[in-house]
């Protein structure tokens, strides 16, 4: 269990509170964090919390926020000094060579997560901060595992249909936790946001639930369909499963599209939990 006692910030500023949590910027050790804390006892939010601190300790990847910290209460997080992807996308799509290099990124984080047996299940430009404000694939930090599942974790949320609609996988909302193909759909919602300004479905709660939607118009060069093809599967068994062959279809559309190759890092760079 995480420590009881309040780990002591300074110059806290706050940035949002929500759903029982109160999130602040601050200083840290002389270093500025990112401050998550609790301030309700909700059996279900106390669970999460817990989760969310029990996976982000284990996870150590340059593409990935670390936790510095944490204790019943509280989750320290190292500071992201740039922008989240939202607000990027909110000033307008991205061109297809930023969106698919922001995309790689992603997925290379996911990689990770995936080998160390957890599902993100929140994936969206607002947890896809960019370090620098930069559109790039090693700028991006993965935050926030407040709906995460780690394969030896029991599921305290069965019941729950956690994440958000316009990016959530459609078994996701049905309760299935714990499969990486549905983190794999919202990266295809997720470059599908960044190229078109805005998530697949209007309706999204209509296409989860299964009504008939409108034929999709796929966003930027055509070159990109066969990943948009691989992702937004309702059915997973029909999306690919290998991060490997999505990455594969980037660099794909980048050749044909006159822009550098991309390359995966090497394990060898992701240094051991602390
Ligand atoms: N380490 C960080 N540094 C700077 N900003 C962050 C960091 N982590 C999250 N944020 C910003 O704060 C927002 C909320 O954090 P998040 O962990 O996603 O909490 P919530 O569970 O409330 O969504 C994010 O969308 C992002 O914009
Ligand atoms: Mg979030």
């Amino acid at each position: 269990m995480p420590p009881a006692q309040t780990l002591e910030v300074n110059q806290p500023r706050l940035l949002y509170r929500s759903g029982g949590l109160r999130c602040e910027g601050a200083r840290w050790r002389g270093r500025p964090v990112f401050v998550k804390t609790r301030e309700t006892h909700s059996p279900c939010t106390v669970r999460r919390f817990w989760q969310e601190g029990e996976i982000a300790s284990r996870l150590c990847h340059p593409l990935v926020v670390p936790l510095l910290a944490r204790t019943a209460t509280q989750l320290v997080y190292d500071w992201v000094e740039g922008r989240s992807l939202r607000e990027l996308v909110d000033q307008g799509p991205l061109p297809p060579d930023e969106a698919t290099s922001v995309t790689w990124g992603v997925l290379e984080a996911l990689a990770y997560l995936h080998v160390q047996g957890v599902t993100h299940h929140d994936l969206k430009p607002e947890n896809v901060m960019l370090d620098g404000g930069r559109a790039q694939a090693g700028a991006v930090r993965l935050v926030d595992f407040g709906m995460s599942h780690l394969r030896e974790l029991p599921d305290g949320s069965k019941s729950l249909r956690m994440g958000t609609p316009q990016f959530m996988a459609p078994e996701q909302f049905a309760g299935a936790r714990g499969d990486p193909r549905s983190d794999l759909y919202s990266v295809g919602a997720l470059l599908f946001d960044c190229l078109a300004g805005e998530p697949p479905h209007k309706d999204a709660l209509g296409w989860l639930s299964g009504q008939p939607q409108p034929a999709l118009q796929l966003p930027g060069p055509a070159a990109l369909s066969t990943f948009f093809g691989r992702t937004l599967q309702r059915d997973p068994e029909r999306r690919t499963a290998q991060i490997c062959e999505l990455q594969a279809c980037l660099n794909q559309a980048r050749g044909m599209l006159d822009l550098p190759r991309l390359s995966p890092r090497s394990p060898q760079t992701w240094a051991a939990p602390l």
